[in-house]
């Protein structure tokens, strides 16, 4: 049997994927173009070789950059209709989507906008596609509290759209008892937090995210390796983390995909998945975080389904979705013949 076959099929969920680190450096140079706005790079192929990155900052600077020239509502919406493209070439049937208003408002361009480009494309893409989606707001952490209230109380007109709220951007320095007051008032609006923590930060950030913010995942989270009371706690509250081993070698937070931690996250019997997070700037989509991965674990293809499984259970899909999924799962594997 051939595993790749098998990971590049078997249907799947995606749930840390920011919709701006999608952004393909051809549709940001036509983007670019028809808005008037001139990127510092001459060539896409220029761009591409800009994308070597020391840390995370590194690469938030690029992408900042990149989605600043993104105004209008049919950009947002072409953004991530590509990303819905992509979707079906990775056979991810359920994502959980991130997107970071403030990057946009603080330029300028309407939280409106931003989330009606965005949300047209998800309704096509469940029409024409059979693709369900829903949204995560990231509030940036490198900005303030009073900035992130900001943007919770711009968000209420559209609470029907978002079910979830993260926290992203420059991790150190910037630890999540910052926002505890606005996640606080998020989840009152009934959004279901999440937060990034464990990527450059140390365990004590992922501490701070399940007891201050409550979180019901961590985006990342690699670091809680650091300290076992953390993994026993982390298993006992059966939080499952958003792993993004692609994301994680581009961003030197490890430096062969062979010292991932993936595996021994598993083996401490915390719940994974495997995410793309950026996958325009990163080198690929799911299917290439996972055929990555497993060659450089040598992943069985138990632990392949496991982690696909986990993507669903740990979903924000309700527990009809859910088990529908899984059911799907359970079918495909039967079935599956090389
Ligand atoms: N980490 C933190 N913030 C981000 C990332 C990431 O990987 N991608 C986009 N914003
Ligand atoms: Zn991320």
């Amino acid at each position: 049997m051939s595993i790749e076959k098998f990971i590049r099929e078997i249907p799947k969920a995606e749930l840390h994927l920011h919709i701006e680190g999608s952004f393909q450096p051809e549709l940001m140079f036509d983007i670019a173009k028809r808005n008037h706005i001139e990127i510092p790079y001459k060539s896409v192929e220029e761009l591409k070789k800009a994308y070597k990155f020391g840390c995370l900052q590194d690469f938030l600077d690029i992408y900042y950059t990149g989605a600043g020239v993104l105004l209008k509502e049919e950009d947002f919406y072409d953004l991530t209709m590509a990303y819905f493209e992509a979707c079906r070439e990775n056979n991810i049937i359920f994502a959980e989507i991130m997107f970071d208003p403030q990057t946009h408002t603080q330029r300028g361009v309407s939280f409106d906008t931003v989330i009606r480009g965005i949300q047209e494309a998800r309704e096509e893409a469940k029409e024409k596609y059979g693709i369900d989606s829903l949204l995560i707001m990231s509030y940036l952490r490198h900005l303030s509290e009073e900035e992130a209230f900001k943007t919770l109380e711009q968000s209420l007109p559209y609470k029907e759209w978002i079910t979830s709220v993260g926290l992203d951007s420059s991790e150190r320095g910037n630890p999540p008892s910052k926002f505890r007051k606005v996640f606080e008032a998020s989840v009152k609006e009934g959004y279901r937090p999440v937060a990034h923590a464990g990527e450059e930060g140390d365990a004590d950030y992922i501490w701070e995210a399940i007891d201050l913010l409550g979180v019901h995942r961590i985006d990342h989270g690699n670091r809680s390796l650091q300290d076992e009371n953390l993994v026993k706690e982390i298993v006992k509250r059966d939080l499952a983390l958003t792993v993004c081993p692609l994301s994680n070698l581009e961003l030197r937070n490890v430096d062969v995909l062979t010292s991932h931690p993936l595996k021994k996250l598993m083996d401490k019997g915390i719940k994974v998945t495997v995410n793309s997070d950026d996958p325009a700037y990163f080198g690929g989509h799911l299917n290439e975080n996972f055929l990555q991965i497993r060659k450089a674990l040598d992943l069985t293809k138990e632990d392949i389904v496991e982690l696909v499984k986990n993507s669903f259970q740990y979903s924000f899909a309700s527990e009809e979705q859910k088990s529908g999924y899984l059911k799907r799962v359970d079918a495909f594997v039967a079935d599956f013949q090389d």
